[in-house]
């Protein structure tokens, strides 16, 4: 089929199969992560302030992205979002108009750590930037099975950031494992999902906020099950990476009335920026 045709579609990755995959699961984001090539992540994107990378976002409509809230404490304002695997040069380039934080995210906790962000023009789907699925309210991921994460974050713990877009492939860990003393005692609420390794050495890091976690369907669509949020550092041991859950309803339902441009913002969303 030509891709014109599949161009309202979500979750498509150009020429990929789930051999990429295996492929990637021996790299790392820290740890390892492959160079990703332009259109590998189509929905991934860069959030800059002041034209420097500061957090990943994942694009779910043609106007709005979804990120991590913590991103926006320092700065509410002057975002802009940019597409393509590397950062410099973009391949496209989006001033942000609105940034929506989820109205029970309170810094410096991690609980509801999502934030929705609307762009000032709207984009144009292209094989190379897409749109990413959005998982059903009662969609349900399996536990041990593999996600990847992508991002332009730190490639160690305080260490250097890249230009081209890394990727690795974590394990989904149940949140009673994640919670064990050993692991995060007790921190993982029902918001949050952990994944990566307890043994570590493959995890996001610093920058890589905001970005997605995302897993194929069996028809190989590219769901968004979470979003980058926190860690104790990166990739040590019985430390995995902690995402903010996309089957949560309240941040499904969130998301979607934007994602659909039915609804006005609600009471108890908080606009830091915009017009709305
Ligand atoms: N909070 C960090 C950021 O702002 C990234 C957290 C992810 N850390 C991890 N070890 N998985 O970019």
């Amino acid at each position: 089929p030509s891709w014109i045709l599949l161009c309202s579609f979500c979750g498509l990755r150009q020429n990929r199969s789930v051999k990429s995959m295996a492929k990637s699961s021996s790299l790392r984001i820290v740890g390892g992560l492959s160079s990703a090539e332009t259109g590998d992540w189509p929905w991934q994107a860069s959030l800059q302030y002041n034209n420097i990378h500061r957090c990943g976002a994942t694009l779910i409509s043609n106007t709005w992205l979804v990120s991590a809230a913590h991103c926006f404490r320092d700065h509410p304002q002057k975002w802009t979002a940019t597409f393509g695997a590397l950062l410099k040069p973009p391949s496209l380039k989006r001033p942000v108009k609105t940034i929506i934080i989820h109205e029970k995210y309170r810094y410096p906790e991690h609980d509801y750590d999502i934030a929705l962000v609307q762009l000032s023009k709207r984009v144009e789907f292209t094989s190379s930037i897409h749109r990413v699925c959005l998982p059903e309210p009662s969609q349900t991921f399996l536990y041990n099975i593999y996600a990847v994460i992508t991002g332009w974050g730190a490639l160690t713990n305080d260490g250097p950031t890249p230009n081209a877009l890394q990727e690795a492939t974590v394990k989904l860990i149940d949140s009673n494992t994640c919670n064990r003393k050993e692991v995060y005692d007790g921190d993982i609420t029902p918001r949050m999902l952990c994944a990566g390794y307890l043994e570590g050495g493959v995890d996001a890091c610093q920058g890589d906020s905001g970005g997605p976690l995302v897993t194929p369907d069996s028809r190989l669509m590219w769901y968004l099950v979470g979003i980058v949020s926190w860690g104790d550092e990166c990739a040590k041991p019985n430390k995995p990476g902690v995402y903010t859950r996309q089957s949560e309803p309240l941040i499904i339902i969130l998301v979607r009335d934007y994602y659909l441009h039915r609804l006005q913002p609600r009471p108890w969303m908080i606009t830091l920026l915009g017009s709305l």
